[in-house]
């Protein structure tokens, strides 16, 4: 097991109703708050008009039309709401492009030029402004952690970056906001939550035992309760274990005494520079293709662990396990209703080479469990068709 530091910075507030501590979570940062938010789902199911009657006493400026895969010109006007009204406190309503964006803007309003510099650069983030959220998506983790990707479709670049000051200071997970969430956004979500554990887990240490169960049991929670909250949205249960899944999955938890480059999320990020699609779905579509094409001598074994921990599988001969446990990650995604082709996303060939060159130099692939060239990653994509 590797060295590692674990921390948990974030005030988690879980659970029903938690949203009437929003005024006390935020009042140490001070009065001026700019609220970021998406294209209007909180505005459909009341979650709006609840936090602006609960925060009556603070001065609310708003940043609405956040995308999905949050674009920096939505950073951007966020930047310049925060240096005009000098706003104390950061808050994000919303799944993670939101939290994402409000990362950024937090970062930004402290820093002389352009935003997309703290994204490109890590380095150069400086001063960042306190960040509070409401999650109202189980999938990303940013509700307790330190990353944020952020999109540029002028130069086709979706790129991740990360600051020990991006990590919220308080997050307010009510499973309950989880019930309107379109049957799409709950698969996608989950397959993310999956993502996330599958690149943790699949790593080169072999020594981090408790992390590995931590990290089944994860994936189990997904699959238990995914297909429940498809069918019954407003499952509370289902939506509670799935939320606190998505928080655990990348809070560092599972990759405590691990390390490693991640695989599918670099070349998932291509993809949506590309061509705008949802994450979660990108990484369904990506994760068996990656299971088969690094299945061998070496990686076998392992992929055994995760078919006896996570779905039960007694076929004693180690390949036959270990397909048996890839085929049931695929068929899962398929039974959640993701669609697993790039062609049906309307994604063809034309891109895969300047795509697979730069997920191997931005995911440092050539480092990750098994190490990928180019053509590795072109092979694996045109799997995906
Ligand atoms: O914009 P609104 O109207 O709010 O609608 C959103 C959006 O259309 C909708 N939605 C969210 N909560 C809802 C809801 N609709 C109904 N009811 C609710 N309760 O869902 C749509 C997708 O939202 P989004 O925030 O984009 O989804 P997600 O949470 O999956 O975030 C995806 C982004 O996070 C990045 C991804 O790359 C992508 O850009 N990631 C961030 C990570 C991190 N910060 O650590 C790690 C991840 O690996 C990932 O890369
Ligand atoms: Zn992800």
């Amino acid at each position: 097991m590797n060295n590692f530091r674990f921390h948990a910075y974030t005030d988690i507030r879980f659970g029903k109703d938690q949203i009437n501590t929003l005024p006390k979570l935020l009042a140490p940062y001070g009065k001026k708050v700019l609220m970021v938010y998406g294209g209007g789902s909180i505005k459909k199911n009341g979650l709006f008009d609840k936090i602006m009657e609960l925060l009556a006493d603070f001065t609310v400026y708003e940043l609405s039309g956040v995308e999905p895969n949050p674009k920096i010109t939505s950073v951007r006007e966020g930047v310049k709401l925060c240096k005009t009204h000098d706003i104390d406190v950061v808050l994000a309503v919303g799944g993670g492009s939101t939290i994402d964006a409000s990362k950024v803007i937090a970062g930004g309003a402290a820093y002389d030029s352009d935003p997309w510099d703290l994204v490109t650069n890590p380095e150069k983030i400086g001063k960042v402004l306190p960040i509070v959220t409401v999650l109202t998506l189980a999938a990303t983790g940013s509700e307790m952690n330190k990353n944020a990707v952020i999109s540029n479709m002028e130069t086709n670049e979706k790129l991740g970056t990360a600051s020990h000051d991006f990590i919220p200071k308080a997050s307010i997970c009510d499973p309950t906001y989880l019930f309107t969430l379109p049957a799409k956004q709950t698969a996608a979500g989950t397959a993310d939550i999956m993502s996330h554990v599958f690149e943790q887990y699949f790593q080169n240490e072999k020594r981090a035992f408790l992390t590995d169960r931590i990290a089944e049991g994860l994936l189990q929670t997904c699959i238990n309760y995914c297909p429940i909250a498809l069918d019954e949205p407003d499952n509370y249960e289902a939506r509670a274990n799935l939320m606190w899944a998505s928080t655990l999955a990348l809070n560092g938890l599972p990759c405590s005494g691990k390390g490693g480059a991640w695989t599918c999320h670099p070349i998932e990020h291509e993809l949506s520079a590309y061509y705008d699609i949802t994450h979660g779905v990108g990484l369904a579509i990506v994760t068996p293709r990656w299971f088969r094409y690094i299945l061998n001598d070496e990686t076998v074994g392992k992929f055994c662990e995760y078919g006896r921990n996570v779905w039960n599988i007694t076929e004693p001969d180690a390949y036959k396990c270990a397909n048996m446990a890839i085929d049931a990650t695929e068929e899962f995604f398929t039974e959640c209703g993701i669609p697993m082709t790039l062609t049906e996303l309307g994604i063809d060939d034309s891109k895969f080479e300047i795509m697979a060159e730069k997920a191997v130099r931005f995911g440092g692939l050539a480092n990750a469990y098994v190490p990928l060239t180019k053509e590795d990653v072109v092979s694996i994509l045109k799997a995906c068709l």
